[in-house]
């Protein structure tokens, strides 16, 4: 499958994930054909399967080829303007394909049908269905409104809304690896940041669904989880009768209340053959007992992604973050106290509304302090609506945003190669994830770290843990040769 997530090493400010149905589901003689691609994050590509089964339930058929779909989904993307842009050109794609299918039905589901609501019908005529990310149930309705001739938008945002029973189809695996979310929406206000509008408040899913469908994946041979939240470390959750939907983000923790770190503990559980990886992370909700527990666990993946999205605390101020310098640089001694091996990954915005170029200068002094293996780089998109559209104004000319973000990136790929080229020589333990795109001798592997290990092909296969001595590295990759199989 694709790479999900974003380049790290391109200049690129938004990437599709564009995940293809697979059309091994039994197909039912008369039934109708829906194909989905989804654009954004992880959450988006996690909803997509939670369509797949709500839309299998009722009896249509999912399929990988555009040309014989009755119903074409674009989960879609708002976190910047080009996110947006990419569905509109996609769009245009697709208008083509209307014209030799008349029957042809389009629905744009995710964070941009969440946002533009009904105004998607005016700007975009061959839509036919608009709707938001916590109304996917509702979706065989709106597919019979369309039947019967209307347009049909449903952009409710819930305040319950976890979709916790329904299993989702998980076309866009490998059989290897695969999400589930663990809470939906957000309750922070980012200044820079659509998402608490397109996704509504925060809520977490039930703990004993989680851990039924990470015990679910085991039976069907996946190896790796990774939970997801915007916001994991505010995860709460309680069976008890009397804290059940109510607000637990200040309810202290207690054996009745699940936390982020016990939730972990639980999943870990599961089989110490599941590997659990987590995003995203929040410097201010990220506790050391979360780090704990990671230490205690080899099967947790020893790999954080922090997002600092600046270096300077004036304008992490402006942004609203709740944490400065000094606290992110805090949480990084306190991983690095835990784990002094663990992958830490960020995502950067630069050229945000007012910044200096000395504010500019303390995000690469602080990269220069974290060296981080990864990081997701973008430069400041103003979205309409958010604290910073109200409050600011998008100053940074577009040169000197592109230039920062250069620097930003430079200075990555420098920090990148050193730490892989901390790790030639050493042993480390790969889950085989795919053949090689290009070449069919090579498998592609994950370290604990999350980084991408390239070893030729052998006495081994997709799904195998493996021991792997690093022999050379890019940026982006590491070459290592087989050692031995590994029994988790
Ligand atoms: N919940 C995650 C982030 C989700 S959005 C967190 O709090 O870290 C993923 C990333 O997109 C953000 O971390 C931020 O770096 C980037 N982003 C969000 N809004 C943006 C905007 N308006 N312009 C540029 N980048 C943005
Ligand atoms: Fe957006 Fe901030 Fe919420 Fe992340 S924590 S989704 S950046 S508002
Ligand atoms: Fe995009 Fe929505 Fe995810 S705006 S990044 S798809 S939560």
């Amino acid at each position: 499958m694709e790479n999900i997530g974003y380049h790290t090493d391109l200049l690129e400010e938004d990437i599709i994930v564009s995940s293809k149905m697979d059309d091994t589901l039994e197909s039912v003689a008369g039934a109708k054909k829906y194909y989905i691609e989804s654009y954004g994050c992880q959450m988006n590509v996690s909803d997509s399967e939670i369509v797949a089964a709500v839309l299998n339930k009722s009896g249509y058929r999912g399929t990988s080829d555009e040309c014989e779909a009755d119903l074409i989904f674009l989960n879609t993307c708002s976190i910047r303007d080009k996110a947006e842009q990419t569905v509109r050109n996609r769009l245009q794609q697709i208008k083509s394909l209307k014209k030799t299918n008349k029957g042809l039905v389009v629905g744009i589901l995710g964070c941009m049908a969440e946002r533009l609501k009904s105004k998607l019908l005016e700007e975009e005529q061959l839509v036919d269905i608009v709707a938001g990310p916590d109304t996917y149930r509702d979706l065989p309705r709106m597919i019979s409104d369309v039947d019967g001739g209307q347009k049909a938008v449903n952009v409710l945002l819930s305040r319950e809304e976890t979709y916790a029973d329904i299993s989702p189809v998980r076309y866009s695996s490998n059989g290897v690896t695969g999400f589930i979310s663990i809470m939906r929406g957000c309750d922070n206000m980012c200044a820079f940041c659509v998402v608490p509008f397109t996704r509504g408040r925060e809520r977490s899913r039930s703990a004993d669904t989680i851990v039924a469908e990470a015990k679910e994946m085991v039976d069907n041979g996946f190896k790796e989880v990774t939970l997801l939240g915007q916001n994991v470390d505010s995860y709460r959750w309680s069976a008890n009768e009397k804290l059940l939907g109510k607000n637990l983000v200040e309810a202290k923790y207690s054996d009745d209340v699940v936390n982020f770190a016990k939730l972990l503990e639980l999943v870990a559980k599961v089989s110490p053959s599941l590997r659990v990886r987590f995003s995203t992370s929040h410097p201010k909700d990220m506790t050391d007992d979360v780090l704990e527990v990671m230490s205690r666990y080899d099967n947790i993946c020893k790999y954080i992604h922090l997002p600092v999205q600046s270096g300077s605390s004036s304008v992490l101020e402006r942004m609203n973050r709740t944490y400065d310098r000094s606290w992110y640089l805090n949480r990084i001694d306190a991983i690095r106290k835990y784990m002094p091996n663990c992958a830490i990954s960020s995502d950067v915005i630069a050229g945000f509304c007012g910044e200096t170029e000395d504010e500019h200068q303390e995000t690469l002094s602080m990269m220069d302090i974290v060296k981080y293996d990864m990081n997701y780089m973008f430069f400041y998109s103003e979205r309409p609506g958010t604290l910073a559209a109200k409050r600011y104004t998008d100053d940074i000319p577009e040169e000197t945003k592109k230039r920062r973000l250069t620097e930003i990136v430079n200075r990555q790929n420098e920090h990148a190669l050193e730490r892989n080229q901390a790790i030639i020589g050493t042993r480390q333990i790969a889950l085989l994830e795919y053949t090689a795109r290009r070449s069919n001798e090579q498998i592609v592997g994950r370290t604990d770290g999350n980084k991408k290990v390239i070893i030729p092909k052998g006495d081994y296969q997709i799904g195998d843990y493996v021991e792997v001595e690093i022999e050379s590295c890019t940026q982006v990759t590491l070459m290592a040769k087989f050692i031995k199989k590994i029994d988790l």
